[in-house]
């Protein structure tokens, strides 16, 4: 069967029903995901290429293709395998195409999964690149919204380090598909960069604090401080602790008003959320199976 896209960089490869397809798709994979096996993708096998830690994308993307009948191999932390004796990335990727029929690659260069791709002979799924982007989160993030609600006209704060977070520059760009009204709210030295807003226009505002709007919005997404991205470190001790979604702050909002969080979570929100019904950030974690699973069908031809 014709997939309908050969590798996955960046989420404006996919148009509106591309999005909506993966969605129902997923949605279709869930009762394997919830522990159970399926033989869609035997006799596949995926690459996982991490240079970059990772605990959710690396090991959702092996649960669903495991689930689904597959088999992965992981590339050795990059310190132990040929990378360190200076192997260029388009040579890793050369070689590992040849042993696998699917590649998630993650990587702190920004142009990185893009990179691969074009010296790969097998699709290419973009696992984060830097501060640029991660198309599979954002559809996971999408299929929480849409599980959880209407994801249609929706009102959504971004919240936290929108400067270098990239599971919010690619969310952004799906969600202008789906009309959304978006609020920004970040510290001062932590603002979406420019050319973002100006691409979004008229349906995106930035306010300066989280509770002028909690009342008005049904979904609040919630970011880490990327650390690793800082050039300095100083500036990074300057923003650190400066935000923080409490309990307290969520008894203002709707009652059906999600929490999301791509994870890890360090302090940006307080534990006590955790146990009310808005807190959806673990769920939406396991979400990254199903949606993992309609990814990689869909790459390898079985969608
Ligand atoms: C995110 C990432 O790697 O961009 N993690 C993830 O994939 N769930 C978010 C983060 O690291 O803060």
């Amino acid at each position: 069967m014709m997939s309908r896209f050969r590798h996955l960089i960046s989420i404006e490869e996919l148009s509106k029903g591309d999005v909506e397809y993966i969605l129902s798709k997923a949605d279709e994979f869930e009762d394997i995901a919830k522990k159970s096996f399926s033989d869609i993708l035997k006799g596949k096998l995926l690459g996982n290429l991490f240079f970059e830690p990772s605990t959710r994308t690396r090991m959702s993307f092996e649960t669903a293709m495991k689930r689904l009948g597959g088999e992965v191999i992981n590339l050795n932390t990059a310190e132990i395998s040929s990378i360190a004796k200076g192997e260029t990335l388009a040579d890793t990727i050369r070689v590992v195409s040849g042993y696998v029929d699917t590649i998630v690659i993650r990587h702190p260069k920004e142009g990185s999964a893009k990179l691969a791709a074009e010296f790969s002979e097998v699709p290419v799924i973009n696992g984060g690149d830097g501060a640029g982007q991660h198309p599979t989160q954002t559809l996971l993030d999408l299929y929480t919204i849409w599980k959880e609600g209407d994801i249609n006209d929706i009102r959504i704060a971004l919240v936290g380090d929108l400067k270098y977070s990239r599971t919010v520059h690619s969310l952004i760009k799906a969600l202008s598909l789906f009309n959304a009204e978006i609020y920004l709210v970040s510290p001062e030295a932590l603002r979406l960069p420019i050319q973002f807003r100006e691409e979004l226009g008229n349906n995106v505002v930035e306010v300066d604090s989280l509770e002028d709007i909690i009342g008005e919005i049904n979904v609040i997404y919630v970011t880490r401080i990327q650390k690793e991205r800082f050039p300095d470190l100083d500036e990074y001790h300057r923003v650190a602790g400066s935000y923080r979604i409490t309990r307290k702050m969520l008894e203002n909002g709707e009652e059906n008003l999600i929490v999301m969080h791509p994870l890890p979570r360090v302090d940006e929100i307080s534990p006590e959320v955790d146990a009310t019904a808005h807190a959806m950030y673990f769920k939406q974690a396991f979400y990254g199976v199903p949606v993992r699973m309609a990814i990689l069908s869909e790459v390898m031809g079985y969608g």
